[in-house]
């Protein structure tokens, strides 16, 4: 993905919003992410951790979880989220781990805002030789005709913009297989609202423009009665990629 001003400002965009993040984020279907991990992985970091939606599936599957997170508000989340979970500060292009450390890295819903040729080499450093990188995205399933609608409305960049069906890997990662999910979360309308603030292009916005477009996404819920209940079913596609060397 492209590191322009509008990409660095977003960044670290994320801390400020971090409860409504967590509040309305979905989480990742087990079956994704115990499909990125090696057999037998026992020491796996989770970078880009945010407020641990990722985390927390990992911690059902491996032994020795640690996350990394640059921004300040998304690790105090997690923290209070998970709090055995051990948080260190680090990017993906500098990651605070002793070379072959890890069994597998995962980067769910993040690799997009790194450098994939620096963070590639740099998690080739942390894992040892047969570890694997694991990338995983969820995305909306906009062949579902009312999510499509609400897409048009966010004015979203482009989820595909993300490269969630073609990442970019980088040396010294050389093999790569791909695997979908898909799924329905739940939520609740106030969850449901928190997830379309929770995305950075619309949490970047000026208030006035940020709460036109809320109103807009409850007037499309308004006008569906599958989607003015209590319960709002949201389909979602998992994309997880599983890298080696
Ligand atoms: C969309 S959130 C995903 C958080 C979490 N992994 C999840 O699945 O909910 C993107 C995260 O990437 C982090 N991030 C941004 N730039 C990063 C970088 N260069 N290296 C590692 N993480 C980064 C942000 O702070 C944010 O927490």
């Amino acid at each position: 993905m492209q590191h322009d001003e509008h990409h660095d400002r977003n960044a670290l965009s994320f801390g400020a919003i971090a409860d409504v993040y967590e509040r309305g984020r979905p989480g990742y279907p087990a079956e994704a992410i115990a499909w990125v991990l090696p057999p037998g992985a026992s020491r796996v970091v989770d970078l880009g951790a945010g407020t641990g939606k990722a985390t927390r599936v990992l911690t059902t599957l491996a032994a020795e979880v640690l996350a990394v997170e640059p921004d300040p508000g998304m690790r105090t989340a997690l923290a209070r989220v998970l709090p055995d979970v051990p948080v260190l500060e680090g990017t993906g292009e500098a990651i605070p781990l002793e070379d072959d450390w890890a069994d597998a890295v995962v980067v769910a819903q993040a690799w997009h805002w790194m450098d994939p040729v620096a963070a590639s080499r740099e998690i080739g450093r942390v894992l040892r030789p047969d570890g694997t990188l694991g990338l995983v995205w969820n995305l909306r399933d906009e062949t579902v005709p009312w999510v499509a609608r609400m897409s048009a409305l966010m004015h979203q960049p482009g989820e595909r913009v993300m490269g969630v069906e073609h990442p970019a890997f980088a040396p010294p990662f050389a093999r790569h297989e791909r695997h979908e999910v898909r799924w329905v979360h739940e939520q609740s309308r106030e969850e449901f609202l928190a997830m379309v603030a929770s995305r950075s292009y619309v949490s970047t916005l000026e208030a006035a423009e940020r709460q036109a477009l809320l109103g807009r996404i409850e007037d499309l819920l308004d006008g569906d009665p599958a989607l003015s209940g209590d319960v709002i079913a949201v389909p979602y596609v998992t994309y997880a990629h599983r890298a080696s060397r």
